[in-house]
């Protein structure tokens, strides 16, 4: 998490930071602040809260300057306060950190004998002050950035300016993602190319352990020993411009409402008529005896929908692990295991980790990813863009559903490949898919009824989710969306567990709501909603006509979708799940896109 920046321009760059630092407001927006050098002269600015903060302080408090560093924070050490905002700074330097100094208190400890005491309680401040320890004993800012960066333990993207240094950033990338920009007699350098993006197309990736010396001739990259080294420079194509509400109140009502479209292209990018496109060399998955499926949060549950296609549908065991878990558990890795790693922003800390543990290990390292350009997707074998766009709604919604997509294409492709599934049925079930669009609008057209019911939900203080088979899953993502953004305290559970604990819970203040076409478990799930109802519990069963009809009376709330084959539930289902989260937080008056403690993309453990 946190977003960092960092411009040597032609022009004042105060307003180039903060409009860069916009962009990056979706790694933590607990605090921001900038840095200039102006004449030699280094100097910040630091507020507590949202960007705008910052934005109004530099109105009565403006910083002048052509080179600069910014920072948006996601608290790791220390709380949100201006004392504790990037950048951070110690006698002649001023650096920005994403990450964690994980032996910042023995290097403090050691600073402390020397003299220097810090003014935060960060990690990131003990970088500054060793450094500014360095310069002190005479070395050169490079030589003292140098110097520093090998005695950290951690995970850092680093930028550091200089007092007197008006052509000099030094930056650095251990575990967090850091990127170069080229501009014309400018240069850049930020967590990623979004950031950069309206400033300069031509970008270079920093490598594990690289460093760089930025002056606006260019970049001089480095290894962690020191040694000169080459790294691409690409040209990324991302459109800053798309990154607008549209006209919606909120990103992430765009992002809804923009699923139709973006799944329909989604399709068209993977499909040739009953042609599977993926990339060459694929997966051969008549070869492949087992998948492991890693991923955090929406995507974990994205693994976890994927578990019971491959299963069903192509007869392909699957394990499913969180990443935090899965990277510490040390799981022995079988010949014959594809490793599927999922993430939206390929930047998840504990995913990258995973992925690496699975490095000499797999047959197969593949991704599913959104960002393209990010470290998971240019670490492994392959890697398979969802085509979601870009995403700035902090709650995952059309990322969900494109993921689930591709992990689809994926279960055919190996249902076909493994014998299990004919051309006649996987030409129905493309056919189906292909529909798949029309339905997410006449979902869409029906999000009157579901704001009604999230208004009514709005008032719970406690909400569970209930689903069977492929819909548990899409349970737990319900109830994730609604905590996260509405921070109404929300459990999940296969509703056949219900009877072993959480029936327990059930009274007239907690709603229940059930995820359940009418498909071959109805019935099983009506009996677990007649025993809810039994004790005072108030249903609200998300279904087709068929299922509320079925149902009988006493549901408290029901909403109607439209009948879909089975296997494509979960991708339909999905948008009432985020729809009502949606208007229960706007009904709270949450802050929808940018929810209490959160950031979109999680590049700490
Ligand atoms: C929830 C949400 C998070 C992410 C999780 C993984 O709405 O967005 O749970 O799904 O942090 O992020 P990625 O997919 O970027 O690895």
């Amino acid at each position: 998490m946190c977003g960092i920046i960092g411009v040597l321009g032609e022009h004042e760059v105060a307003p180039i930071l903060v409009e860069a630092l916009k962009r990056l407001e979706y790694r933590g927006y607990d605090s921001a602040g900038i840095a200039t050098v102006n004449g030699g002269r280094l100097d910040r600015r630091r507020a507590v809260g949202k960007l705008v903060n910052l934005s109004d302080l530099l109105v009565h408090e403006p910083l002048a300057g052509k080179a600069g560093i910014g920072h948006t924070r996601w608290a790791t050490h220390g709380a949100p306060t201006t004392r504790n905002a990037h950048p951070h700074r110690a006698g002649r330097v001023s650096v920005v950190h994403n990450g964690i100094i994980e032996n910042f208190r023995d290097l403090r400890a050691e600073l402390g004998e020397a003299g220097l005491q810090p003014e935060s309680d960060t990690d990131t401040e003990t970088v500054a002050m060793l450094v500014c320890h360095l310069l002190d004993s005479g070395k050169t800012p490079v030589e003292a950035a140098h110097g520093a960066l090998m005695r950290l333990e951690g995970a850092f993207a680093l930028a550091f300016l200089f007092e007197g240094e008006d052509d000099l950033i030094v930056a650095a990338r251990k575990g967090s993602p850091l990127a170069v920009g080229h501009g014309d007699g400018e240069m850049y350098v930020g967590s990623d190319a979004i950031a950069l993006a309206p400033l300069t197309d031509r970008i270079t990736y920093l490598e594990e352990g690289d460093w760089t010396v930025i002056t606006r001739k260019g970049a001089e990259i480095f290894d962690m020993a020191g040694r000169r080294v080459n790294r691409e420079t690409k040209q990324v194509w991302l459109d800053a411009t798309r990154v607008d509400k549209g006209g919606y109140k909120h990103f992430m009502a765009k992002e809804i409402a923009d699923q139709p479209g973006v799944l329909a292209d989604a399709l068209a990018a993977y499909l040739d008529g009953d042609a599977i496109l993926l990339p060459d060399p694929g997966i051969d998955f008549s070869r492949i005896e087992r998948l492991t499926l890693v991923a955090c949060g929406t995507a974990f549950y994205a693994c976890l929908t994927a578990k019971y296609w491959f299963e069903k549908m192509a007869r392909l065991p699957v394990e499913v692990d969180v990443a935090s878990e899965f990277r510490y558990r040390e799981p022995p890795i079988l010949p014959g295991t594809a490793a599927v790693f999922v993430s939206q922003s390929g930047e998840t800390a504990d995913t990258l980790a995973a992925l690496r543990y699975c490095r000499d290990k797999a047959d197969t390292i593949l991704s599913v990813v959104n960002v393209e350009t990010s470290s998971i997707a240019r670490e492994s074998d392959l890697a398979l863009p969802i085509h979601a766009g870009i995403e700035v709604g902090v709650a995952s919604t059309k990322a969900f559903t494109c993921q689930l997509n591709v992990l689809l294409l994926l279960a055919i492709t190996a249902a076909c490949a493994r014998g299990h599934m004919s051309q006649a049925e996987k030409s129905q079930l493309l056919a189906e898919l292909r529909a798949l669009p029309g339905l997410f609008n006449a979902t869409l057209d029906r999000s009157a009824d579901i704001e009604a019911a999230a208004r009514k939900i709005a008032e719970a203080r406690d909400v569970l989710f209930l689903g069977r088979g492929l819909m548990y899953p899409l349970a737990l993502e319900g109830a994730l969306k609604l905590k996260e953004i509405s921070y109404i305290h929300a459990e999940a559970y296969a509703s056949g567990e219900l009877k072993h604990g959480p029936i327990a819970l059930i009274d007239k203040m907690v709603p229940v709501i059930v995820m359940a076409p009418r498909d071959a478990l109805f019935d099983k799930t009506v009996s677990n909603m007649q025993e809810v109802m039994a004790r005072g519990g108030k249903v609200c069963l998300i279904s087709d006509a068929a299922g509320l009809a079925q149902a009988g009376d006493g549901i408290w709330q029901g909403i109607t979708l439209p009948a879909v084959d089975d296997r494509l539930a979960p991708l339909l289902y999905a948008l009432p799940a985020q729809l009502l989260a949606y208007h229960a937080a706007v009904a709270k008056g949450t802050d929808v896109d940018q929810p209490r403690n959160l950031a979109k993309s999680v590049t700490v453990e």
